[in-house]
Order: structure tokens, then sequence, then C-alpha cells
């Protein structure tokens, strides 16, 4: 019997760029940005499907706009297309210079693959994504853009060995 869909709720997580997270040029650590968005997409990713999931992998990441020590993010993760197993997850990520009362800018995107494992390690079956407005019907084909394009690498990998 196969499942019932489901939407998607995005989930937000708030960091603060502290010293130890910047580079040399007192901005934040490219790294560290994605560990966060790493993180964020795996409670996403959880509060979807209910399982734990792991990153498979992450297709694109632009960094737009450089946080500087003292600037708060907003790290906003969304489902946005989901397989048997898979889940695509567009993470957008939100800073703000809060001591000079400066506006939200966005400073980054990304897509992480990430996939619902069973407690015996076992890719699981979940929810499909129940999309129903214009907006979720964009997403849904961006996301079918990352995982078609994940899925073109692996078979051009596989040819390569
Ligand atoms: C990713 C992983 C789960 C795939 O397992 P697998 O047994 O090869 O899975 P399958 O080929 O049956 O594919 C299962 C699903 O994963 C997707 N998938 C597999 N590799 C992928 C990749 N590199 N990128 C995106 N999706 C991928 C498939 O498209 C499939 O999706 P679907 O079920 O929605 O159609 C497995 O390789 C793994 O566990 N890798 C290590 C993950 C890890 O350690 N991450 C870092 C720490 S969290």
């Amino acid at each position: 019997m196969s499942l019932a869909p489901k939407k998607s709720e995005p989930i937000t997580t708030i960091e603060i760029v502290f010293p130890e997270d910047s580079n040399h040029f007192q901005s934040l650590f490219g790294g560290r940005l994605l560990a966060w968005m790493d993180k964020a997409s795996y409670y996403a990713a959880f509060r979807y499907s209910g399982f734990p999931a792991v990153t498979a992998s992450v297709e694109s990441l632009d960094f737009s706009h450089s946080p500087k020590v003292g600037d708060v993010l907003d790290i906003i993760a969304s489902v946005i297309h989901t397989g048997r197993s898979s889940m695509v997850i567009k993470v957008d990520v939100f800073c703000q210079d809060v001591r000079h009362a400066q506006a939200k800018v966005l400073a980054n995107t990304g897509f992480f693959n990430f996939v619902a494992k069973n407690e015996d390690g076992i890719p699981a079956e979940i929810p499909p994504l129940l999309v129903e407005t214009f907006e979720e019907k964009q997403l849904w084909e961006l996301g079918k853009n990352v995982k078609d394009q994940a899925a073109k690498r692996r078979d051009q990998a596989a040819q390569e060995e």
C-alpha cells in the first residue's frame, strides 16, 4: 500500500557568526556554513519522512554574500521534491547585520540530496510530496532537475569506471 501524500513544512534554524566561525577576512568560513546548511537539511528530511536520513550529495551551493562576525543567519530548509526514498532539500540562508539594523539579505542557496534509511540502514519508502500551488510546482521541477543532475553524474562516473 502506498503512503499518503504529505505537505512540506520549511524549518528555520538560527545561527550567530562567532569569531571561531570566521576566516582571515573576519567573515564566515564557507565550510562552517555548509555544515550548518547540511544540519538544517537533515532536520527537514527527518521531520518530513520520520526516518533518519543521510546526505547523498550536495548538488549546488552559491555564495552571494559574505556574512561577517556578529551577523545573524536564518537558515531555511524545505523538502521540494521526493522520490521513493530520496528528498531534495532547498536551503536558503538569510543574513542580517543586526548591530547596524540592516535588512536581511539572501547570502546563500544550496540543494542537498538526502536519503531516508530504516533501522537496517536500507533506503526507506517515504510519503510522496503533496504539490498543489504554482510555487510548489515550480519548486518540484527545480528539485527534479537537481535529482536528475545527480543521477546523470552517477551514470557518467559508472561509465568511466
Ligand atoms: C546515498 C546512499 C543511501 C544510496 O544508497 P544505495 O543503496 O546506493 O541506494 P539506491 O541506489 O537504491 O538509491 C536509493 C535512493 O538514493 C538516491 N541516490 C543514491 N545516490 C545518490 C546520490 N549520490 N545523490 C542523490 N541521490 C542519490 C537514488 O536516486 C534513490 O532515490 P529514490 O529511492 O528516491 O529513487 C548510500 O550510498 C549511502 O549511504 N551513502 C553514504 C551517505 C553518507 O555517509 N553521507 C554522509 C554522512 S550523513
